[in-house]
């Protein structure tokens, strides 16, 4: 547990809904828009992953376990807060919101029992890990992006990185009287449906808020999109690693050295932003939605 990242979560406002951007990801506005079908998702599956974890804070033990639920709630919550605003402003835009997040709670409402809703937050968890890590990665990728959504999108991918181990933990703390293998199997199986069913639904959100913009679906913006999932930035290809390696049974999260290093580069960009000192004294109270 050496290498356990420590979480800090940190209580800072973006103010997205009052500036909204339909096409703040370089001027692009499918590229703002796949990013957005997937951000939209957010609020939703946030208070769905707190949900999922905090009832264990009762029953499970060991002490880092409980300190990291405790931390991963804080920074969900405040994620929450933001991507409220995030999607104030996406409703500003005029895009149907609360159509998309209905299907987002649709999805997470299939995960039918506390294991296996702790399976499907590890499942959600590791692609949003695996995105921070491409963001944290490669930061000329945020360089010409509009300021506040940089901000925003790097104070976010710092902290799933931070937080990326805990709901493995969780699910490795929970008693089963599950073999081993079958757990496994368990596990890559949602993987496989939740990572299906994400982009899915993030695509479709896509083309419908692209469709609001008053651009048409035409086979050359299908084929756009293609190029900038697929090639550049290759939103999806640069997440195949980090999504792979999770599938390694007895995986249990982020870690280790190229995690400390992204860490330590969205700590200083942060600081450098002005937003968050590079050490904290304690993590911050702040709301945690039931
Ligand atoms: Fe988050
Ligand atoms: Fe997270």
């Amino acid at each position: 547990m050496d290498d356990t990242p420590e979480i800090i979560p940190r209580d800072i406002r973006f103010g997205i809904a009052a500036q909204p951007d339909r096409a703040w990801f370089d001027g692009d506005l499918l590229k703002s828009a796949l990013v957005d079908g997937f951000a939209v998702m957010l609020p939703e599956g946030e208070r769905f992953f707190i949900r999922s974890l905090r009832p264990f804070a009762g029953e499970l033990k060991d002490p880092e376990v409980l300190k990291g639920i405790q931390g991963y709630a804080l920074q969900e919550a405040f994620h929450t807060r933001e991507h409220e605003s995030y999607n104030d402003g996406l409703r500003a835009l005029g895009y149907d919101v609360e159509g998309m997040e209905a299907k987002a709670k649709r999805m997470l409402s299939a995960a039918q029992g506390p294991r296996s809703r702790v399976v499907v937050t590890c499942a959600i968890e590791q692609i949003t890990y695996s995105m921070s890590c491409s963001v944290l990665g490669r930061p000329k990728l945020l360089r010409r992006v509009n300021p506040a959504y940089r901000r925003l999108w790097t104070w976010h991918a710092l902290e799933e990185v931070e937080h990326s181990a805990v709901a493995f933990q969780v699910l490795h703390a929970i008693p089963s009287r599950l073999p081993g293998w079958k757990r496994y199997v368990g596990r890559v199986l949602t993987f496989g449906t939740v990572v299906a069913a994400v982009c899915n639904l993030a695509l479709r959100n896509a083309f419908s808020m692209v469709r609001a913009s008053g651009q048409e679906v035409t086979l050359g913006v299908r084929l756009r999109f293609l190029w900038i999932i697929l090639v550049y930035p290759g939103f999806i290809t640069r997440l195949i690693g980090a999504c792979l390696a999770s599938l390694r049974p007895g995986y249990r999260g982020g870690g280790g050295a190229k995690d400390a290093r992204l860490i330590e580069s969205g700590r200083r960009i942060l600081a450098e932003e002005g937003l968050a000192p590079i050490h904290h004294a304690a993590p911050s109270p702040g709301p945690i939605p039931a």
